[in-house]
This record gives C-alpha cells, sequence and structure tokens, in this order.
C-alpha cells in the first residue's frame, strides 16, 4: 500500500450515481476498456464514461447480448472476449494493440458468483480463473497501452471478507465452497490491484480495487430466491429492499475510480460509496480486510499468476 486505507471525505455517499459522478467532466479524448461493460454495474459504467465522452471499448463473452444492451449508445465499441480462456484474452488484447491506440481506464467490472464447482482451462476453478487470472492477463498483456495517467480499476466485493487467497489449494481441489471461492477470487481482485500499483506508478498509472455496493443484477443467476432473500437482496414477496442500490447507484464508486480528480495522487487502495474504505473491524461487514491489502500477498499472488498464465509485463 502507498497511501493510507481511510476516508478523504469525497462528498459523495452511498446514494451518489455513475452520472453524478462524472457531471462536469469532459472525457472527450479518453479510451475506457470496461470488461462486462454491458451488464449490470458495468452498463451503467460504459453509460456514464460513454456519455461524459469518453470512446469505450466493450469486450464481451456474448456480443449479441452486447450489442442488444449498448443499442443505440454512441462512443461505443464491442469487442470478443472471454476471461475463462487464456486464448480469447490474448487474441482481445492483439488486436487491441494493432489498433494503436492508448488506454485512460482500465475497469475489471466482469464477474461470475458463487456457481456450482467449475472448471476452465487446465482446471482452474472458474471464479478465480475468470475473476482474476482472466483480468491479470489481459492488463498485463494490454499494459504497453496504458497511457502515463491511466488508472486500472479492479472491481471486487466485501465478499472478499468470506475468505484470503488459499495459496495451498487456489483451485479448491478440496472442498470446493462456492461462497469460499468467491471470497478468493474478490480478495485476489484486491490483491492485483494492490500490486499493479506498486508496479505502474513509476508509469504514473495507478490502480483501485473496490466493493460497489449490493445491487440486483444478473450476477445473482446461480442462487435461489431464498439465497437472495438471506442476503438481504429481496424480501420474501421478491421486492428489492432498502439497502439495495440501483445499478446507477452502484457503478459509481469504480467510475469514481477511473476518472475522478479526488483521487489524483492515490492508488493502491480500496474503496466503497465512492470514498476511500477505511480497514476492516471485526464482526463490521465493511471496509477492507488486511490480507487483502497486505503488500507481501499482493506480490505473493502476483508470481504466481504470472506462472499459471504466462504473463507478466513487468519481468
Ligand atoms: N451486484 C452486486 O451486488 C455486486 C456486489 C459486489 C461486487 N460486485 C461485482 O461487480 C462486478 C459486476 O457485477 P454485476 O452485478 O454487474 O454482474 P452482471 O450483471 O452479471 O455482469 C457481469 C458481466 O461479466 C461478464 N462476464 C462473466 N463471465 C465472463 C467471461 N468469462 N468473460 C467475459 N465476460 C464475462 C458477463 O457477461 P455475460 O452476461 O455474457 O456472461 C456480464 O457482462 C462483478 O465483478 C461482481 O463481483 C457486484
Amino acid at each position: 500500500m502507498t497511501t493510507a486505507q481511510h476516508k478523504i471525505g469525497s462528498g459523495f455517499d452511498g446514494t451518489t450515481t455513475a452520472a453524478e459522478v462524472v457531471a462536469g467532466l469532459d472525457l472527450t479524448g479518453k479510451l475506457a476498456v470496461v470488461t462486462g461493460g454491458y451488464s449490470g454495474i458495468g452498463l451503467e459504467t460504459t453509460r456514464a464514461l460513454a456519455g461524459a465522452g469518453a470512446h469505450v471499448v466493450v469486450p464481451a463473452r456474448r456480443r449479441a447480448t452486447a450489442e442488444e444492451a449498448l443499442r443505440g449508445l454512441g462512443n461505443v465499441e464491442i469487442d470478443d472476449l472471454d476471461l475463462g480462456d487464456l486464448d480469447s484474452v490474448r487474441a482481445f488484447a492483439s488486436r487491441f494493440l494493432e489498433s494503436g491506440r492508448a488506454i485512460d481506464v482500465f475497469i475489471g467490472s466482469a464477474g461470475i458468483m458463487a456457481l456450482p464447482e467449475t472448471r476452465v482451462g487446465p482446471g482452474w476453478e472458474a471464479q478465480f480463473a475468470t475473476n482474476h487470472l482472466g483480468h491479470y492477463a489481459l492488463a498485463n498483456r494490454l499494459w504497453p497501452a496504458f497511457r502515463p495517467g491511466a488508472r486500472l480499476v479492479s472491481v471486487s466485493s466485501r465478499g472478499h471478507h468470506y475468505g484470503p487467497v488459499r495459496f495451498d489449494d487456489l483451485n479448491f481441489e478440496h472442498g470446493y465452497d462456492k461462497w469460499l471461492a468467491y471470497g478468493q477470487a474478490k480478495t485476489a481482485n484486491v490483491l492485483f490491484a494492490v500490486h499493479f500499483d506498486k508496479l505502474a506508478r513509476d508509469r504514473d498509472v495507478r490502480a483501485f480495487a473496490l466493493h460497489p455496493g449490493r445491487i440486483l443484477t444478473e450476477l445473482v443467476r446461480h442462487l435461489e430466491r431464498q439465497e437472495l432473500v438471506d442476503a438481504g437482496m429481496v424480501d420474501e414477496s421478491g421486492r428489492v429492499t432498502g439497502g439495495t442500490k440501483t445499478p446507477e447507484q452502484g457503478a459509481a464508486t469504480q467510475v469514481w475510480a477511473a476518472v475522478s480528480p479526488q483521487l489524483d495522487g492515490l492508488g493502491g487502495v480500496y474503496l466503497e460509496d465512492c470514498d476511500v474504505a477505511e480497514p476492516a473491524v471485526d464482526g463490521v461487514r465493511s471496509g477492507v480486510k488486511d490480507y487483502a491489502i497486505d503488500p507481501v500477498l499482493a506480490e505473493r499472488l502476483w508470481t504466481v499468476s504470472a506462472e499459471l498464465t504466462g504473463v507478466n509485463a513487468f519481468a
């Protein structure tokens, strides 16, 4: 960590929308890559950035779905990408680099959550592989295009409280648990931002991780209705409960991380509700856990990720 993990008093809060974050900002001439930028909070992120004038590249696992979701939105370009397939990651990155353009904002918003045990690639647990390794490989492959002043935004979750990275069993070969696996992947998203920030800051590129809030989106596609009730997202009759953000509010923190001048000079920190988060306190479901921002664990995860994916832009 390079900066204190404490609130800066942004003036925003959990009700702030992505449109409010970009109000008054002119992003004309900026280019953003937003994975998952065609669903849930990613879609609202694309809308806000494109609406403020940025050109947004949306790499999509399901192109037709992305085209439908983004129809009529200017400043947006769709390409193909499956984060669970490193060949697909390499192919997308090659196409982008060949275009000769520079990246001002990289937002890893794509993600999957709490699915039944699933393996991708060489037997990797799907949540770790998709949510972390895919983004790790993508950002490293795209690194030559990052412009000085650029930001990388790693969309994590309060789900990182479920547990640390299990270095002795990364792929849950023993005792798969869908929530522990999600927690590991989301902890990895934070550690990734911590070490990326350390490596990239000499080139004036900074990184942030964040919890967007609780938002009812397609992310819950693998959950039963009762699990949504237990998680406090909907009540017994299926109505969205108080405290659940709209997608426009859910997109706000990652948009703030990507473009707010309030974060100039900062990096390697975890955000929530459009502010830097406080360290987590035992028994309280907010803030960031020590194991997610530990620089030693961040470097260890980077080394393992480089070995697994065969990519390391900073080697
Ligand atoms: N919603 C919440 O309450 C909440 C809370 C905390 C953190 N988050 C985090 O916020 C992020 C966005 O979640 P969301 O709520 O917006 O979910 P969402 O609506 O399900 O969007 C997720 C996006 O990720 C894409 N994606 C999934 N697997 C992919 C792959 N292998 N390759 C490429 N793209 C892939 C999906 O594409 P397809 O639809 O084509 O599969 C979709 O566009 C996630 O990282 C999630 O962990 C969400």
